[in-house]
């Protein structure tokens, strides 16, 4: 319904009659006289000059629909607080959320990345107008709008189970087409948990959105295009034996070749994409005894998240691009140079093959989000050292 109106209502077309059970929904678009008709009967009515019923607040839903909420309501996500020592861990997630940028978590079990990547959507800023709208626009393709049909203004938060398929992630249906996961991510968060265990035509199904933002699927009669741009979040343990499990002192003992292999599942273009790659590890009693009262809450991170957002919206005004992580490479490289000497570090580790050039690219771009969320008009040396320490060591891709 809702795409429906937006488009009636784009081509100059401003009385929509729609059934009544749908008035809540189309209504969401502004500008549409929305007249809800029971049955045909009340269309002829209305054709003759009945004055339409009233738009009811609450809808019964289309058979088959499902009400799951599209994101965590932030007072059910719970709170950065509650991750306690875990500094590059809590600092990873603030960086994401500030600058848009996909993040990957390596870390043995108990290390807190499913703690963290489940807070991550709770530090974005509320969506605007427009990215509302579509995101409402895909859940109602999908047949997953709440009951009342309200306008999404939270940026919403999926975590597949490894075992979806690449149809789940980016859409499947015959005569009718339905976006997937990750176009239910659309202006929100993708999260991959245990990602090497997701199959590997489900992993490269995400390159394309990745690419482009949008997903499409061919079938014999039609062409869907969805939109799909959202922020990725994976998360792996170093090993597929995960024996810590439940015990921080049983270290693995797999030989490096199985380890390698688990984690190249994930490599190439996938990970080429992401711009934060850390490395967590289990907190020690100590840390988590002794920082318990001194973690910032989300409230006081997303106002920080919030800022820094603005100062890169402004920045990137006359671009096509809002956010840092979407600035590509090059563009950053040429129109936005930094001094010799603030580059330096990076620029050595580039030369002592420590970095390629796409790892350069990404370092520049945290630089740009450290120096928003600090409040600066352009990174320091400072912003560039912390960009670089917010890689895997020794990651040399
Ligand atoms: N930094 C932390 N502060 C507080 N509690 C933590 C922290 N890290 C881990 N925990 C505790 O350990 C549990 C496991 O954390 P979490 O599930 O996020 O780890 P994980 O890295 O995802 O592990 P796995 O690899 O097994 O999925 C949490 O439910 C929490 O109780
Ligand atoms: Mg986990
Ligand atoms: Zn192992």
């Amino acid at each position: 319904m809702l795409p429906a109106v937006l488009r009636a209502t784009r081509a100059g077309i401003e009385r929509v009659v729609v059934p009544a059970a749908n008035a809540a929904e189309a209504a969401l678009v502004p500008g549409a006289r929305v007249e809800p008709a029971e049955d045909l009967a009340g269309v002829l009515a209305m054709l003759r000059g009945a004055a339409p019923a009233p738009v009811r607040e609450a809808s019964p839903r289309s058979p088959g629909a499902t009400a799951a909420p599209p994101g965590i309501p932030v007072d059910e996500a719970g709170d950065l607080a509650e991750v306690v020592g875990q500094s590059r861990g809590r600092l990873a997630v603030e960086v994401a959320a500030a600058g848009g940028h996909h993040l990957y978590m390596q870390g043995p079990p108990g290390s807190g990345k499913t703690m963290l990547a489940d807070r991550l959507p709770g530090l974005l800023p509320d969506l605007d107008r427009g990215a509302a709208l579509e995101v409402t626009t895909v859940h109602s393709v999908a047949g997953q709008l709440p009951v009342e049909a309200p306008l999404i203004t939270r940026p919403p938060y999926r975590n597949p189970h490894h075992s979806a398929t690449p149809a789940a992630l980016v859409g499947s249906g015959a005569a009718v087409v339905r976006p997937g996961l990750a176009s239910q991510a659309h202006h929100g968060v993708l999260f991959l948990d245990e990602a090497p265990e997701f199959g590997r035509s489900s992993l490269d199904a995400l390159r394309q959105p990745m690419e482009t933002g949008t997903i499409e699927i061919a079938r014999a009669r039609v062409t869907a295009r969805f939109p799909a741009r959202f922020q990725l979040v994976l998360a792996a343990n170093p090993c597929p034996c995960a024996k810590a499990q439940g015990s921080r002192s049983a270290a693995c003992e797999c030989p490096s070749l199985v380890r390698r292999r688990y984690l190249a599942r994930l490599s190439g273009p996938l990970l080429d994409r992401i711009d934060i790659q850390v490395a967590l590890s289990v907190p020690s009693r100590a840390e988590l005894r002794a920082d318990a009262r001194r973690c910032e809450p989300t409230a006081t991170v997303a106002a920080r998240v919030a800022r820094a957002r603005e100062r890169a919206a402004t920045r990137w005004a006359d671009t096509p691009w809002r956010c840092n992580a979407q600035v590509p490479g090059p563009v950053l490289r040429r129109d936005w140079p930094l001094p010799r000497g603030v580059v330096a570090p990076a620029e050595r580790a580039l030369e002592r093959g420590l970095l390629t050039l796409r790892g350069l690219d990404r370092v520049l771009r945290l630089a740009w989000t450290f120096a928003d969320l600090a409040d600066r008009s352009q990174p320091g040396a400072e912003q560039v050292g912390a960009a670089l320490d917010l890689r895997l060591p020794g990651w040399a891709r």
